[in-house]
């Protein structure tokens, strides 16, 4: 995560006060490979947007939750704030992302530009309650998408047929593309973890204006909270086999002969399933 002093500070009570560090600017260069376009005064109207919002609570609602994340927006932003979920908090979320989600968040910013949705962090300085109790959350303001379970229901049954395969053919490829990476998503769970960039731009808000790099229609990785850098870990999940933890089209990719052609050097010649672990005939 980025350290204080590189960061956008936005002070919800007194006002905007927006420093905008140079660093940032290089972050999101090593990440991306492209220089953001300069932030103009409707980005930081967009970021004091961002706080007012979540200042007065409520104008923002959750569009997803997983067990890491809590996702915030609404239908005019062309970004979500994410948060740590947490449900015994009554905003629903804490300050900070567990270290898992840290370092999948860092793997993200400094592996997968391009394949990632595009991703910042910020700090936001929030008054809970009193003025002189303010609590800094971090947040992380990706572009928002729509999960590639919410697209394909949303569309009728040819069309549906005729994206699940580009979807599947791209998740395919991006995940080759990970892996040659050396960045590895443990969770199988792609529906939900990745999604289809769709939604226009709204012209008022260029806080994430990634420009041509990520076109419509193009499938995303949103999820970090699973990425590793170990490719050990990645033959199996939860004692399963890999491959079994995928739909029949997507088997054979997973199949740890396949990994292991691919890293053949990087998996351990006498890996093998967990023993004990009965996994059932598709
Ligand atoms: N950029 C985004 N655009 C639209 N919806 C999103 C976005 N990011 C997250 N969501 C929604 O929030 C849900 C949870 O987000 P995410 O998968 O990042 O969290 P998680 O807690 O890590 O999930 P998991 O339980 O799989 O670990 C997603 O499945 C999706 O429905
Ligand atoms: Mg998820």
């Amino acid at each position: 995560m980025l350290q204080s002093s590189q960061v956008i500070m936005i002070e919800l009570e007194r006002g905007l006060a927006v420093n905008i560090d140079e660093e940032i600017i290089d972050v999101l260069h090593l990440a991306y490979g492209i220089y953001p376009k300069e932030f103009t005064a409707d980005d930081l109207k967009a970021v004091h947007e961002i706080g007012k919002h979540i200042a007065e609570g409520g104008a923002l609602h959750a569009i997803g939750q997983g067990g890491d994340m809590i996702a915030l927006s609404r239908p005019d932003l062309n970004f979500v704030l994410k948060f740590a979920y947490d449900d015994q908090s009554p905003k629903g979320f804490s300050p900070k992302f567990s270290k898992r989600v840290e370092h999948g968040f860092s793997l993200g910013k400094e592996n997968l530009g391009g394949i990632l949705a595009p991703s910042m962090d910020i700090p936001l300085l929030s008054s809970e309650g009193e003025s002189d109790n303010q609590v800094i959350y971090t947040a992380i303001v990706q572009e928002k998408v729509i999960t590639v379970e919410h697209y394909l229901n949303s569309l009728e049954s040819k069309a549906r047929l005729k994206e699940e395969e580009r979807l599947k053919k791209d998740f395919i490829l991006i995940t080759g593309a990970m892996w040659d990476r050396g960045i590895f998503d443990m969770d199988p769970s792609w529906e939900e973890n990745y999604g289809v960039i769709l939604v226009p731009r709204a012209p008022s808000i260029g806080l994430l204006d990634w420009g041509a790099l990520y076109a419509k229609g193009q499938l995303v990785l949103i999820d970090i909270g699973h990425l590793s850098d170990n490719p050990e870990e990645f033959p199996e999940y939860e004692g399963i086999e890999r491959q079994h933890l995928y739909e029949e089209s997507l088997k054979s990719f997973f199949d740890p002969s396949n990994f292991k052609n691919r890293f053949g050097l990087l998996v351990n010649d006498d890996w093998m399933p967990t023993p004990g672990i009965v996994v059932p005939e598709p």
